[in-house]
């Protein structure tokens, strides 16, 4: 039998950090309302001529060098993103010709701030299928290019960055369990309606959300994704050593691991320090951890995502 396991984890942020107390100096809010209400302290703001794929570039590299696995040994790219370089090529095209890679699939994942999940669910499947034996799997966002910075019940919330995992084909697991979920009768409960017709955007290009609508959403379906995941590997909440949900706001966060029943200390928590970084947040949570030391090998690490959509999902790994 066939299993994938990640072998190395990388992240990246842009340089440019705005704190809370630098963003009240030109949008109507204050840190004290974004503190109480998400746990964002701060995000990083792409610059103008930094691209999604030069974020995903930097943190393949890392997760690549953790892992010891050189460029060409790849034969599968995927990017999660909302916030691809351009209409076309595909991210995952440009970030390969960046590093160097000729010959591998790839592709991108749009499934907002669920993508980190549903590629990692994808790239399983093609190893366990032996269509693939390395894959390099990436969320990446410039975000901040799609938020009307006058709105501030949106543009407090998300920042920019990336994450990477590589994962091999091995005998042992691995992703022991993955469940993935959509359902677009919520599209309208957060959505960037624009597109581009005829040389134009017709619509609205930015982020528009009902965000107490997608709180009580997210909170729900954290929960039973979860659940699922876990009864698929044939094991309790309780095996669970880390829980990495989306980190999309502290709160959530919270009263996700609360009806889990899954102590706090047992959460990777990093949004306090990026903010809302869609398909990258789950990534940069993990890369954070195993770098810090709090996540080893032989762990069991839950990651949960939830997004646009809507889409949701897990994916239980053991490191
Ligand atoms: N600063 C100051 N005041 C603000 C801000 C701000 N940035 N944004 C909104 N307000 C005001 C509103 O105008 C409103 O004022 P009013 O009472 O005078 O009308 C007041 O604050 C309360 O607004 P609400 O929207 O009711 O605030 P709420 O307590 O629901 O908090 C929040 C808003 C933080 C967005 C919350 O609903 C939430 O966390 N939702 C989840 C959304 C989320 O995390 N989205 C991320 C993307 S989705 C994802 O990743 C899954």
């Amino acid at each position: 039998m066939t299993y994938s396991r990640i072998i190395g984890t990388g992240s990246a942020l842009p340089t440019r950090l705005v704190t809370n107390h630098e963003l009240a100096q030109t949008v109507d809010t204050s840190d004290e309302w974004i503190t109480t209400r998400t746990g964002i302290r701060q995000r990083y703001l792409a610059e103008e001529s930094q691209t999604t794929s030069d974020l995903a570039l930097e943190a393949s590299r890392q997760a690549l060098d953790q892992a010891g696995v050189s460029v060409d040994e790849l034969d599968l790219i995927i990017v999660a993103t909302t916030t691809p370089d351009q209409v076309f090529p595909s991210t995952a095209c440009l970030l390969q010709n960046k590093l160097g890679n000729k010959g591998a699939t790839a592709f991108d994942i749009q499934a907002v701030c669920s993508g980190f999940v549903y590629a990692l669910a994808t790239a399983d499947s093609f190893i366990r299928a032996g269509q693939a034996r390395t894959a390099l799997v990436v969320g990446a966002e410039t975000l901040s290019r799609i938020l009307d910075w006058q709105d501030r019940s949106t543009c407090v919330l998300f920042g920019d960055g990336a994450g990477a995992v590589v994962l091999r084909a091995g005998d042992q697991p691995g992703i022991l369990a993955s469940t993935l979920h959509a359902d677009g009768s919520y599209s309208d409960i957060l959505a960037a309606p624009g597109k581009m017709c005829g040389g134009k955007i017709v619509g609205n290009p930015f982020v528009e959300m009902d965000g107490q609508a997608v709180f009580k959403f997210a909170v729900k379906v954290l929960d039973d994704v979860a659940r699922e995941t876990v009864d698929k590997a044939g094991l309790a909440l309780s095996d669970i050593d880390w829980l990495i949900p989306h980190q999309a706001n502290l709160r959530i966060l919270d009263s996700t691991a609360k009806k889990l029943g899954i102590p706090t200390e047992r959460v990777v928590v990093t949004v306090d320090r990026h903010a809302n970084t869609s398909a990258a947040s789950i990534p940069l949570a993990l890369d954070t951890a195993v770098r810090d030391g709090r996540i080893k090998p032989g762990d069991k690490v839950l990651l949960e995502g939830v997004g646009g959509g809507f889409t949701w999902g897990a994916v239980l790994v053991q490191m």
